[in-house]
């Protein structure tokens, strides 16, 4: 009783109202509201035109299939919208969830570029970033029973528990479905029945670990109680000594219960069956609003009488704070992932310091960079750094999962890419048989893909002046993944262009300008990409051209072939039987125009990648 003064019990009975009201028809009630705080949009601006249209299509597409993901627009008004229904309830109840969810989301964070709400039943979760596929590991929302398992029993009930909610999430995590649901006896006639489910855009892994953040916080909040629910915006559990199958369909003149998770009527600390202060509403919505009020009003004071109130926390988000500190591994993790950087897990020398290969205790394969010293920067704007450069998130980009930085060392933690880098198979005698004609081209698309969204489809502009064989790494699929990008920003020395006294590029691969006078810009790329090309092509390097003719050097020897006529010659034998020559000589035809010495005539990016994709070059095609 002294817990809430009378400022509180009037809360509380508001509150239990407005559930009731709105919740009406329509089973599941509120968790919470996550109304984040990176910005605001104007009203009648693009950014609310384009969440008009999301929203209903969110509705519609995700009351289908249970899960839904889209974006509407494009550039600074982009909108990433995903819902996701709980998997076992019916299509009308997830339709009701998400309806009310978007009316809700729009009246509670009104204006917000970033916001998600949670029902039992279902969340809505939308922003202006791209967050699909991206674990949050934040305990967004904390709700418990106050109600505790007698302390004679303690000890077997939070072992069940965990057992419980460990298996649980092992079993969600390996489903395409990201959910289990489940039972598991404390005593001999007790159960404790919990779920778990996470969006279905995370891998088994992410699921996995987000689950454990979320069932990490048991012990700091909710020990002991006899049910509770947590939950980010990708993942939620709950656990009750009661079933908590969705309720049955019949009911449908019936309102859910008031307070969910209302304490059961037993008195030994713990019980099971169904919250009991369900009221039958068959009457117009003013007399169900005035029952409502009653009926709170009592159950508020039921529940103050047995000081067990449903505690409500909603953490509101300082989303980059976060999203630092989530990126953030412990020294000690990574020494013991990577073996406490043994020789045998070295994989290699970087233009930055050592990587090495480690695996984290979820079994997720990593590649970590081990800085030499110092940045150049503070602590804080190298986070800041890692940060943004986690935000980049492409298929031909190798992943920056976070960093560490503690003491004398700077680490960088990447995902692990299986089959090391390009030159290793490209300048290989014998390995290069393997990178046949439609291997080869598969890559060169990606790079060019890669390096587009590096130049300019990114939130940042980013010029990775250091572009060569040895900076693409290859998935088990032979997909190329750009390494080492953004190197310049977490070193402090980057802008979009200008001049540098640091010439960071490998000689062979770095533009004119960019090493005679270190000079860069998106079009020194774009030489390198040249190169690149024609390294893919005649299976030669750059600085250690075998001569073949008179050129001096590989870039001169495909030109002469070019004007000769015979600009298949620089092709690599071993692509001899499963080459196209027209793609051959397209590509070739690009790696010349990019290979230019003013960067004037070199193409863009973004025409690169339209070359590649047409069958012909009808514009820039003339060499000068
Ligand atoms: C956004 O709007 C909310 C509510 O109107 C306000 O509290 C908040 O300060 C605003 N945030 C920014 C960044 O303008
Ligand atoms: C989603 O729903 C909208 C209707 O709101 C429809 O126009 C759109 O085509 C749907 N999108 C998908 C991918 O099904
Ligand atoms: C939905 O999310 C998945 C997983 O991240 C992603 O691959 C897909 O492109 C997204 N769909 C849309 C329409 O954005
Ligand atoms: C339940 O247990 C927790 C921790 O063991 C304690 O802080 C809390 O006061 C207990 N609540 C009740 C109602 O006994
Ligand atoms: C678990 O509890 C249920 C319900 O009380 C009971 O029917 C079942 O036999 C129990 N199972 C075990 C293994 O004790």
């Amino acid at each position: 009783m002294n817990l809430l003064g009378s400022n509180s019990k009037h809360f509380i009975i508001l509150f239990s109202c407005l559930f009731l009201v709105h919740a009406y028809g329509q089973p599941g009630y509120i968790l919470g509201e996550l109304c984040f705080i990176s910005g605001n949009y104007t009203s009648d601006s693009q950014f609310q035109t384009n969440l008009n249209v999301l929203l209903p299509s969110l509705v519609s597409n995700g009351t289908r299939d249970g899960f839904f993901n889209t974006t509407v627009g494009a550039g600074s008004d982009i909108i990433y919208g995903l819902v996701q229904c709980r998997y076992d309830i019916s299509p009308e109840d997830c339709q009701s969830c998400l309806e009310t969810s978007s009316v809700q989301i729009i009246r509670r964070c009104p204006n917000r570029k970033k916001a998600a709400i949670r029902y039992d039943y279902c969340i809505l979760h939308y922003s202006n970033i791209q967050f699909f596929s991206r674990p949050d590991r934040n305990a967004r929302g904390i709700l418990y029973s106050v109600g505790n398992v007698s302390d004679a029993l303690a000890n077997t009930y939070n072992q069940q528990l965990t057992s419980l909610m460990n298996t649980l999430s092992s079993t969600a995590a390996s489903r395409v479905s990201k959910f289990d649901i489940s039972s598991i006896n404390y005593t001999s006639s007790d159960q404790i029945f919990g779920l778990v489910q996470c969006t279905t855009d995370l891998s088994s892994n992410d699921c996995l670990s987000c689950l454990q953040s979320m069932i990490s916080e048991i012990r700091s909040c909710c020990d002991n109680s006899i049910g509770a629910r947590i939950y980010s915006t990708t993942c939620n559990f709950r656990y009750e000594t009661y079933p908590i199958n969705p309720s049955p369909r019949q009911s449908a003149s019936a309102p859910p219960p008031a307070v969910d998770a209302s304490p059961p009527e037993s008195t030994t600390g713990h019980g099971k069956g169904k919250p009991t202060n369900v009221v039958v509403i068959v009457v117009p919505i003013i007399v169900s609003v005035l029952l409502c009020a009653i009926c709170a009003y009592f159950t508020a004071r039921r529940v103050l009488k047995n000081k067990r109130i449903q505690k409500h926390e909603i953490i509101y988000d300082q989303d980059e704070l976060r999203s630092e500190e989530s990126l953030q591994f412990s020294l000690n993790v990574i020494r013991t992932a990577t073996n406490d950087f043994s020789e045998d897990n070295e994989l290699g020398k970087g233009g930055f310091g050592l990587v090495y290969k480690g695996e984290l205790p979820d079994g997720q394969k990593i590649a970590v960079k081990r800085l030499a010293k110092n940045s150049g920067q503070g602590p804080q704007e190298f986070k800041n750094e890692v940060v943004l450069l986690h935000k980049l998130q492409h298929r031909n980009l190798v992943r920056l999962l976070g960093f560490c930085l503690s003491g004398e060392e700077t680490l960088l933690i990447y995902e692990f890419v299986p089959n090391r880098s390009l030159d290793k198979y490209l300048f290989d005698p014998t390995k290069k048989a393997y990178l046949n004609w439609e291997k080869r081209y598969k890559i060169i698309g990606g790079i060019a893909r890669g390096l587009l969204y590096l130049h300019q489809d990114s939130r940042l502009r980013i010029i990775h002046r250091d572009l060569k064989a040895g900076n693409i790494l290859l998935d088990a699929e032979m997909n190329a993944k750009i390494a080492d990008f953004g190197m310049a920003k977490l070193f402090g020395v980057d802008q979009t262009q200008g001049k540098t006294k640091r010439i960071a590029g490998t000689y062979g691969y770095m533009a004119p300008e960019y090493a005679l006078q270190g000079s860069f810009s998106v079009k020194s790329d774009v030489f390198s990409f040249g190169v690149l090309l024609l390294e893919m092509i005649s299976g030669q390097k750059i600085n250690n051209f075998q001569l073949l003719g008179h050129a001096s050097d590989l870039r001169s020897y495909a030109w002469k072939l070019w004007r000769e006529g015979n600009a298949l010659q620089l092709m690599d034998q071993s692509l001899q039987d499963s080459c196209t020559p027209d793609e051959v000589k397209r590509c070739i035809h690009i790696g010349l125009l990019c290979v230019q010495d003013n960067l004037d005539d070199r193409p863009t990016m973004s025409s690169v990648v339209l070359m590649l994709n047409s069958n012909s070059l009808t514009h820039e095609s003339s060499i000068s």
